[in-house]
């Protein structure tokens, strides 16, 4: 990530509205009577405005939400002391990261893709604990963005990345989710204890 790349979405951040609500994959699944996830420590990995992070400190989680963009984090440091809810903002450039070893109790990763992170985001998941992982899928570059395959899911491509995990829940398609429709794949897995 670059200076120009942090720029970009500073300026991002500070212009456009995009989403206020929570992704809906992951409240349909903390929300769920499906799995019992008992609120633990949370990680919400590229956490922008921060409104995955809000999400789930209203639901009890103990939530450290990292971004590199300072005017991100800034509105949600904001939007939480009006919630009066508590989360640790980290600003951090997540490519030059190096998660501890199990220490989250559940990690999120909404419309992220940094596939180097991938084996860290497990590795810094506590046995018997989650992670919920949901972004563009590569048909998405047919009808918007991201148009770089770097940025884009193949096919299947989660559940290969996940696949030492229990896979307690995976769709891919076209979904509505944050302001219109996109190609999303998505996984809830566990580690296995
Ligand atoms: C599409 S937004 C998604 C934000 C949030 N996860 C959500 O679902 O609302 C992507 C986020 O990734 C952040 N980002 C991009 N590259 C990053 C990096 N190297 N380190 C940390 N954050 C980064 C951007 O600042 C931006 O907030």
């Amino acid at each position: 990530m670059t200076t120009n790349d942090q720029s970009k979405w500073d300026r991002q951040h500070g212009d456009a509205d995009g989403a206020k609500a929570a992704s809906r994959f992951l409240q349909e699944i903390i929300d769920s009577d499906h799995w019992a996830i008992a609120p633990g420590r949370a990680l919400d990995i590229a956490c922008g405005k921060g409104r995955n992070a809000l999400f789930l400190a209203s639901r009890g989680f103990q939530v450290t939400a990292m971004d590199i963009s300072s005017v991100g984090l800034e509105q949600g440091r904001k939007q939480a002391d009006e919630s009066l809810l508590s989360i640790a903002w980290q600003q951090t450039d997540l490519e030059q990261l190096r998660l501890g070893s199990a220490e989250y109790d559940l990690i999120v990763n909404i419309n992220y893709l940094q596939r180097s992170l991938i084996p860290q985001i497990k590795a810094a998941v506590k046995t018997g604990g989650h992670v919920i992982f949901d972004t563009y899928l590569i048909d998405q570059q047919v009808i918007g963005h991201p148009k770089n395959p770097d940025y884009l899911l193949l096919h299947n491509e989660l559940l290969d990345h996940f696949r030492d995990f229990r896979v307690l829940f995976y769709r891919e398609g076209k979904f509505v989710d944050g302001t219109g429709p996109s190609f999303r794949a998505g996984i809830f897995a566990q580690r296995r204890r």
